[in-house]
């Protein structure tokens, strides 16, 4: 079954942790958490304060998405944070490796991260020494935005390498997450969605969240 990392991009800011509450009691197998610093992308989110306050709160592990410069910056400040997983961005790591080892050092899970226009292959000489990668679908910055359908052959691609690498990598994919576009993933060897705008914007999200963990077999 695909599991399901909500993104709490797209909740109350004002009723954080009456959503964080919402998504332990919901279906959810992690909570996304994006960081943005208004330079590597054209936004700028919230911090590590902010994660630090919903840790105590959260009963799922949080799977920190940070779109910033230089992120190997701050893996010990992602720990303290209670992170149990860290995205670092391929186009933000000069020197990737090093920052996947100490990600893994600090005793999280190593992710690296993708944009649109990154090419899988780029990932041939890194996907034996992470956890996880995650495959952005839209250009990171913004939630709410339509999904970049090439994200499907790029989730072939990947499964294709991690399989021929004997590799335990796990494939998320971010961005224009919906019941149509999660089950193309699914069928195309995603292993986890992260979901915003869909989930917080309809009316029973842990309902929303439930139906995308099933809409492998729909
Ligand atoms: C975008 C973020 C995403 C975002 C996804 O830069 O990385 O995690 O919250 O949002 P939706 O699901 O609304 O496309
Ligand atoms: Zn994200």
């Amino acid at each position: 079954m695909i599991q399901i990392s909500p993104s709490l991009l797209s909740a109350d800011f004002a009723n954080l942790g009456r959503d964080v509450e919402m998504l332990n009691r919901s279906e959810a197998d992690m909570i996304h958490l994006d960081v943005m610093d208004g330079v590597f992308v054209p936004n700028i989110s919230f911090g590590f304060p902010v994660i630090k306050s919903i840790a105590p709160l959260a009963k799922k592990p949080l799977d920190v998405h940070l779109m910033i410069v230089d992120p190997g910056r701050y893996v010990s400040q992602v720990a303290d944070c209670g992170a149990a997983i860290m995205n670092v961005h391929y186009e933000a790591c000069t020197h990737l490796h090093r920052v996947i080892q100490q990600i893994r050092a600090a005793g999280m899970k190593a992710a690296v991260t993708l944009n649109p226009a990154t090419p899988v292959v780029l990932l041939e000489d890194i996907v034996d020494e992470v956890d996880m990668v995650l495959l952005m679908s839209v250009n990171p910055g913004f939630g709410g935005q339509k999904f970049i359908s090439h994200t499907l052959r790029k989730v072939e691609q990947l499964r294709d390498m991690i399989n021929r690498h004997g590799s335990g990598a796990l494939i998320e994919v971010d961005g224009g997450v919906n019941l149509d576009t999660g089950a193309l993933l699914a069928d195309a060897g995603a292993d986890v969605l992260v979901a915003g705008n869909y989930v917080f914007s309809s009316p029973d999200p842990a309902e929303t969240i439930a139906k995308l963990r099933r809409c492998d077999n729909r």
